[in-house]
């Protein structure tokens, strides 16, 4: 590996990962411009054979940019210009230039993962997906077949083969996702943020995945949940860009960390937790690692009480067991604050003909009081996704939805929201407003002011400013980044002024300070005497934001408890397929509160 100085960046020249010498990619000074003058570079750099690459920004950088560039999308089919040179290697030993040839040329090199995995499927069914890129290079028809079977069995998603791709969750699109890049044995592997949207089971198969990646292939990922990889399985290598995408440092991930971790916490970026608590709060550094999985934290990590499962993730003892906490209605919880929405009985069908039960007749931004009836009832092949569900959300507070992939969270969003009628069970209450899972599926407005504007013209430029967009005001919301879009969508929802917020997983794809930022607007809606709820497999975002948490699994609600007696449940975290994150192990083991601690971590790592 090597790397050398863009105009006026500090970077590091060390060898960093054992490569095998065979360069695969090589950019020479390589920078990209986007239409509205945004860019990364200048980038000179080699990445062997067997190298990984980890790409550290903050939000907007242009991380997904220089993928898209060393994909061969930019500038033939994303509108940009590149100055200077890149080529890549295929496994043949040919070269490529991406930016001279284009995606199809690259492919033959290039496999990437996209932010939105939805990009990364394109035909009907799983199985037709992922048999593509092999019958497009001619592999033996009878081989086909066991090579789709491997790539699902390593991202742990062989019962999603026959489904068809429009169907799934995202945590299961991304997945299935994976295994397409995957399939096609790449010589580069370009993955933007691949755990985005997984839980603990995902994660875990995406990192041995990853782990078993042939000696040959350099990959490099993008991605915000670092802690959740653990610092051994990080990529050697990282690669440093600063807000405005210049390179800023380059060289040993252990390095980086030591020597850049408070500038990237103070930009706002996520680090692994040792290096962001030794720049923000030293003293909580001082819990052993010992004890930061003691007391309350230890069974949840470690699965007591059920069990780890084969990836260390905590497996509930009997998935039938009775559950702690599963007993206490969500009403006897606050039953003080008033009733903002209430599901009762909510079961609902999908898959099949006509089982879905269509919109309840509204808008896409919102809900309506007194939704609920029996559409859909009866159609062929139709099965429950929900059942059965009791759910209230109370004035003034944050209720988080967890559960593993495919549990039903955003369908029971999207239920509230009554976008969507359940077969049987009612939903009553306040007009919500819901923020999907995939923010562009929001987007109506031609510019970002104009998304806010429709839902109050005197308050946009405040509420733009409070998401740092109001730079971006007057671009097409279909241009920003990932994470700029779901801050997008949130301010735009909250410019209605409606009470309840169905937010569906609102912090992926955000860095450190965004993650801060949106928390703490969720938090504001609840001050004011609304409610959300918001789906989430980020346990750290849950335990700074939400008050309580609903367990889905397989569609059924098993408990609604307080926080703090869900991250002390190591059953119940099993059935959401979660693990206690190193930071809140050591926020537990030092018995601090969990959200008044994690939120100022969050301002002390702004203040940074
Ligand atoms: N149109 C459909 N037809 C058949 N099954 C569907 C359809 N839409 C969703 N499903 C299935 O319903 C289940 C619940 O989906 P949902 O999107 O609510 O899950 P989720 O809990 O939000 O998952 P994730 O964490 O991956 O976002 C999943 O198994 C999904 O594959
Ligand atoms: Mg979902």
């Amino acid at each position: 590996m090597s790397a050398e100085s863009g105009a006026g960046a500090t970077v590091r020249c060390e060898a960093a990962a054992p490569g095998t010498g065979t360069t695969t990619i090589r950019a020479q000074a390589l920078e990209i411009v986007l239409p509205g003058g945004d860019g990364v570079g200048p980038w000179t750099a080699t990445v062997e054979a067997g190298e990984s690459l980890l790409v550290v920004a903050p939000s907007g950088a242009g991380k997904s940019t220089l993928l898209r560039a060393l994909a061969g999308a930019i500038p033939q089919h994303v509108r940009g210009r590149v100055t200077g040179s890149l080529h890549v290697a295929a496994a043949d030993g040919t070269g490529i230039d991406p930016v001279a040839e284009g995606v199809a040329a690259t492919a033959r090199a290039v496999a990437m993962l996209g932010q939105d995995p939805a990009t990364g499927v394109c035909l009907p069914t799983v199985a037709d997906d992922l048999a593509l890129p092999l019958e497009s290079r001619a592999m033996d028809p009878a081989l086909i077949g066991s090579a789709i079977a491997s790539a699902l069995r390593a991202v742990g998603a062989e019962h999603l083969r026959d489904r068809e791709a429009a169907t799934l969750s995202g945590g299961e699109l991304q997945r299935v996702a994976l295994a397409g890049a995957l399939i096609g044995e790449p010589s580069v592997l370009l993955l933007d943020e691949p755990t985005a949207m997984l839980d603990g089971h995902g994660i875990a198969a995406v990192r041995s995945a990853l782990a078993a990646v042939p000696p040959q292939v350099a990959t490099v990922l993008v991605e915000h949940r670092l802690d959740e990889w653990g610092a051994d399985d990080l990529p050697g290598r990282t690669l440093v860009l600063d807000r405005s995408g210049r390179v800023l440092a380059d060289g040993p991930t252990a390095d980086i960390l030591a020597e850049h971790g408070a500038g990237l916490v103070a930009e706002g970026c996520w680090v692994p937790v040792a290096d962001e608590l030794a720049a923000v709060a030293p003293e909580l550094l001082e819990a052993s690692a010992d004890g930061a999985t003691g007391a309350g934290a230890r069974g949840a990590v470690d699965g007591a009480g059920g069990g780890a499962g084969g990836d260390g993730v905590p497996v509930p003892a009997r998935a039938d067991a009775p559950v702690a906490g599963a007993a206490a209605a969500p009403a006897d919880r606050a039953p003080s604050a008033p009733l903002l929405l209430c599901a009762r009985d909510l079961t609902l069908a999908r898959g099949g003909c006509g089982a879905r039960g269509g919109r309840g007749g509204h808008d896409d931004r919102g809900g309506r009081g007194g939704r609920g009836g029996r559409g859909g009832r009866g159609a062929r092949g139709a099965r429950d996704v929900l059942t059965g569900v009791d759910l209230d959300l109370r004035a003034g507070e944050v209720l988080a939805i967890i559960g593993c992939n495919g549990a039903g969270k955003s369908t029971l969003l999207t239920a509230l929201a009554g976008l969507e009628a359940p077969r049987t069970g009612t939903v009553t209450g306040e007009r919500a407003g819901f923020v999907p899972q995939n923010p562009e599926h929001l987007f109506i407005g031609r510019t970002v002011r104009d998304e806010v504007a429709i839902g109050d013209p005197a308050a946009t430029d405040a509420a733009l400013a409070r998401v740092r967009l109001a730079d971006l005001a007057d671009r097409s919301p279909f241009t920003l980044s990932g994470g700029q879009q779901r801050r997008l969508a949130i301010a735009a929802m909250l410019a209605h002024s409606r009470r309840v917020l169905l937010a569906d997983e609102p912090t992926i794809g955000l860095d450190r300070a965004a993650t801060a930022q949106v928390i703490a607007m969720l938090r504001g809606v609840a001050a004011d005497g609304g409610a959300v709820a918001m789906t989430s497999h980020d346990l750290r975002a849950v335990t700074a934001c939400a008050d309580r948490a609903a367990v889905l699994a397989e569609g059924r609600l098993q408990a609604v408890v307080p926080l703090e007696e869900l991250v002390r449940d190591p059953c119940l975290l099993a059935l959401a397929g979660m693990r206690i994150p190193p930071l809140v192990a050591r926020v537990m083991a030092a018995d601090l509160p969990l959200r008044g601690t994690l939120e100022d971590l969050g301002r002390r790592g702004a203040r940074a």
